[in-house]
């Protein structure tokens, strides 16, 4: 057997201690020490594109986070540096963030400081520094991560109250960090992502998958320990790249906002599956520009959202054996109806069903990014070089691994 990438989290102790490192490196040993704070990235289980439609998802916090080590100051001057990106210091006003003023992961932790600020709450400038075990652009939530550990270090450093004591969160209060984060992303950043990142980073609970509903942001903890059934969950990292900047995933969603429109409801939530699925998808088959597109992309969100209760009655009734098909389903349905998939999600998904998967699909946004594959534990190993030969059939660069347990989130 040849060796494949792992993609290895780092403990919290390291994490800390590379963060502090790098401020002191960044800002010199003068001042006062900084506090370290992180935030996990996210896997979703199922329930894809359906958040910015006020559907379920079903997201677990990872074990890998993003750290960042931050002082407060008296002034509004933000100074920042990243472990990942040795380019010197980036300084810029609080006053200055805007829409369109911030380039780059600047805009992801200015852009928090300047939403909560802009809620009336009391923060000021800060100096921080950044690191990460999250892989960048492996649609895991490297962004969200960032976002939700930059709110919680604010929170602390200017008392804001919101994320609550690490013993007893305060899911009220994260819900107000996470609407932060993502008004951060979407206007500050430019990202029109739909919130469930930052609610998984904010609001999981260890050995638990985080049943949210995006139409009134509740939450219900599900438990998920595959461990304890003899199954793993394994993330495909295909290493081709994503981003959701670019316009695919404007599109999506304009799709959806424009049939929701047509079909005369808030979002597509409303629709039922069944009969109601059948009426609208006939509705917007008589009313809609390019009704087979429209007709597609509703016919994947109303199903998918039905995928989701039909996942978390399984997990549930304590029959995770049973979830694989509706793994593959999901998949299927963001291939050919979403069209969000490409090669590499395609060959990874496939390669691992072969080689034993019970089921597997693709996660998070799509075109390149991570798939997910639900596998007996003692087969984890068969079924990663099973996929790591069909990408080296293919040519394509060898994926990355990593085996997902549900983590604990930001503090
Ligand atoms: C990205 C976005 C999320 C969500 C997923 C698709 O991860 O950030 O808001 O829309 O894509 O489910």
């Amino acid at each position: 057997m040849s060796a494949v990438t792992q993609i290895d989290a780092w403990t919290r102790h390291e994490g800390e201690a590379r963060v502090r490192q790098a401020f002191a490196a960044a800002f010199g040993a003068d001042g006062p020490e900084p506090g370290t704070w992180s935030a996990p990235g996210r896997v979703n289980l199922i329930g894809e594109h359906t958040d910015y439609n006020g559907g379920l998802c079903l997201p677990i916090a990872l074990p890998h986070r993003t750290y960042v080590a931050l002082r407060p100051r008296q002034d509004d001057l933000i100074r920042l540096a990243s472990a990942q990106e040795p380019d010197g210091l980036r300084e810029l006003r609080l006053a200055d963030v805007a829409p369109g003023a911030v380039e780059g992961w600047t805009a992801y932790v200015a852009g928090v400081a300047w939403a909560l600020a802009a809620q009336g709450l009391p923060v000021r400038g800060f100096d921080a520094v950044v690191d990460s075990c999250v892989p960048y652009g492996a649609g895991l939530s490297s962004s969200a991560a960032l976002e939700a550990a930059v709110a919680v270090a604010l929170d602390d450093v200017f008392d804001l109250g919101l994320a609550g004591a690490d013993a007893e969160p305060d899911d009220a209060g994260r819900t107000v960090l996470a609407a932060a984060c993502v008004r951060a992303e979407n206007e500050i950043a430019g990202a029109p992502t739909g919130g469930m990142d930052q609610s998984a980073s904010l609001r999981s609970r260890e050995g638990h998958a985080l049943l949210l509903d995006c139409l009134d942001s509740s939450v219900r903890h599900v438990p998920f320990d595959l461990d304890a059934f003899g199954l793993a969950l394994l993330v495909v990292d295909t290493r081709a790249e994503h981003a959701l900047v670019d316009g695919q995933y404007a599109a999506r969603r304009a799709t959806c906002e424009a049939a929701a429109r047509t079909l005369g409801v808030q979002s597509l939530r409303e629709v039922a599956p069944g009969a109601g699925l059948a009426t609208a998808l006939d509705r917007l088959t008589e009313a809609s520009d390019d009704p087979a597109t429209a007709v597609r992309r509703v016919r994947h969100v109303v199903t998918e959202i039905a995928r989701v209760e039909a996942l978390v009655a399984l997990l549930d009734a304590g029959r995770v054996r049973e979830c694989g098909p509706l793994l593959d389903a999901s998949h299927t349905s963001l291939r050919d109806d979403y069209e969000v998939s490409c090669l590499e999600l395609d060959v990874a998904v496939e390669a691992a069903r072969e080689a034993g998967a019970l089921g597997a699909r693709m996660t998070g946004g799509g075109f390149g990014g991570s798939a997910i594959a639900l596998v007996e534990r003692d087969q984890v190993g068969q079924v990663e070089q099973a996929v790591a030969q069909a990408f080296a059939v293919r040519g394509l660069t060898a994926p990355a691994f990593l085996v997902a347990t549900a983590a604990g989130p930001a503090n």
